[in-house]
């Protein structure tokens, strides 16, 4: 069919993992790179994080599994999936980035395409430099990149450091100026892989407001994201990934409920320990999570208003105490959107872990989250250096009932997620003077 813009048959990646596994603890997607406060990435890239001990039985992996579909022009198609899916596999295929070890793809269009942080652009060169580059291997003529500069470098607000390797540049301008790039070089397929995990409410905005207009205008775009709204807003279509083969291949909405549903059961079944959709060196693994109560008797879900504690068990691999360990709970509502982050640097709390294993405790007060689903990622790194653990949906905790302002009212959960109590009047008193309103 002419429309046909993207065909894939029977796609299948493999992946021989070595002992060492360095391939893997040195990969890290956008996101992770980000939820780890990354400062510098390319020091982050360069230094592989010590002897790994974490060792998997298989040797061999297929990413991808006989995956096949057909994308026609002008689709916005949402990729979903848990941690390992096979996402961002598939998207380097796509961009020709990997090999598929068997199958085949067929693309008719250019294609530009934002991956993790790396692809694309040249460490060394500026950021000016760097989009003449992606243009001309865009096939792109210099006077055409000369009219699309100014609207790049607006899009992406870094006049200041055109000039400047793009190395130095902090994580949100670097993905700031890769957005801009891709999406406004005119490609005919825009690939996007996570890019609304990185950046302030504002850009993340513009950004589903550039991707909509490419498709608007008739361009193909595809998108890896795990904020469900974003994909629901912005996709015609969803793709479904359950380990690296297709389960739902429909519109955007039916395949993030399935989505939805699927994270939550699996969340409940499998153990922590058992759960192999991780990243991060596992020096250091989260073992098993738990709600405590705040005589620390276990609870299945949680009251708004009430005190709890969350532990976190560990096992650490490395046969040695470790300090300055950095823990991060991450709470999604069911959508995906993030609601709370709770890290113990925030607090000046790092924890020292046993040689063997024990338990983190979170101990939280007066819980402010409304009515409604949640989910929650476990994240431990060493030092803000070493990415040792990292689980997204490690837990799925329902928050019903509890009475946070003592007045019966739950707030309006399908509105907003978090409780504050607000004091109401007509009159203040600043400084011994009464202000009348
Ligand atoms: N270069 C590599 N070498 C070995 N294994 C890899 C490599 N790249 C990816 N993998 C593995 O392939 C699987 C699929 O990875 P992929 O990055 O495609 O998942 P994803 O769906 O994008 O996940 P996420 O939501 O975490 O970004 C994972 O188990 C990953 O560890
Ligand atoms: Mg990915």
């Amino acid at each position: 069919m002419s429309d046909t813009v993207i065909r894939v048959d029977n796609l299948s990646k493999k992946y021989v993992l070595s002992h060492q596994q360095e391939g893997q603890s040195r990969y890290k997607s956008l996101r992770e790179v980000i939820s780890n406060g990354a400062k510098s990435l390319s020091q982050k890239f360069l230094k592989p994080s010590g002897k790994e001990i974490y060792s998997p039985s298989r040797e061999e992996f297929w990413a991808l599994k006989d995956v096949s579909f057909e994308i026609k022009q002008g689709d916005r198609v949402g990729i979903i999936g848990r941690n390992g899916a096979g996402k961002s596999t598939l998207l380097k295929i796509l961009s020709r980035i990997t090999e598929p070890t068997n199958g085949r793809i067929k693309i008719n269009g250019r294609v530009a395409s934002l991956l993790e942080v790396g692809t694309g652009f040249h460490p060394e060169l500026t950021g000016r430099e760097n989009i003449f580059l992606n243009g001309a291997i865009l096939g792109m003529s210099k006077a055409e990149i000369k009219r699309k500069f100014d609207e790049i470098v607006d899009f992406a607000e870094v006049e200041k450091f055109l000039d400047t390797p793009v190395k130095r540049y902090s994580s949100g301008m670097y993905v700031r100026l890769a957005f801009a790039v891709a999406a406004h070089l005119e490609p005919e397929i825009l690939i996007v892989d996570e890019v609304l995990a990185v950046g302030d409410a504002q850009f993340q905005k513009k950004c589903l407001g550039k991707m909509e207009d490419v498709g608007k205008e008739g361009r193909t775009v595809i998108f890896v994201s795990h904020q469900m709204s974003a994909v629901e807003s912005l996709c015609t279509r969803g793709i479904l990934l359950e380990s690296g083969t297709i389960s739902i291949d429909g519109t955007s909405e039916q395949a993030v409920r399935a989505y939805l549903e699927k994270a939550y059961s699996l969340g409940e079944m499998t153990p922590l320990w058992q759960r192999t959709d991780r990243s991060g060196s596992g020096r250091v693994r989260a073992s098993s999570f738990r709600i405590l109560n705040s005589e620390g008797i276990q609870e299945s879900s949680l009251k708004s208003g009430e005190d709890y504690y969350f532990e976190i068990g560990y096992l650490n691999n490395t046969g040695i105490a470790l300090k300055d360990v950095v823990v991060s709970l991450d709470i999604f509502d069911e959508k995906g959107n993030r609601i709370l982050l709770l890290r113990t640097n925030f607090t000046k709390s790092n924890v020292s872990l046993n040689p063997d294993k024990g338990y983190i405790f979170c101990g939280i007060n007066n819980l402010l989250l409304t009515h409604g689903s949640y989910r929650f990622s476990i994240f431990i790194s060493h030092s803000d250096t070493e990415i040792l653990d990292y689980i997204e949906d490690a837990a799925s905790v329902n928050v019903d009932g509890g009475d946070f302002f003592g007045t019966g009212s739950s707030g309006l959960p399908s509105h907003c997620k978090i409780l504050a109590k607000a004091n109401w009047s007509t009159k203040i008193a600043i400084n011994n003077h009464n202000y009348l309103l």
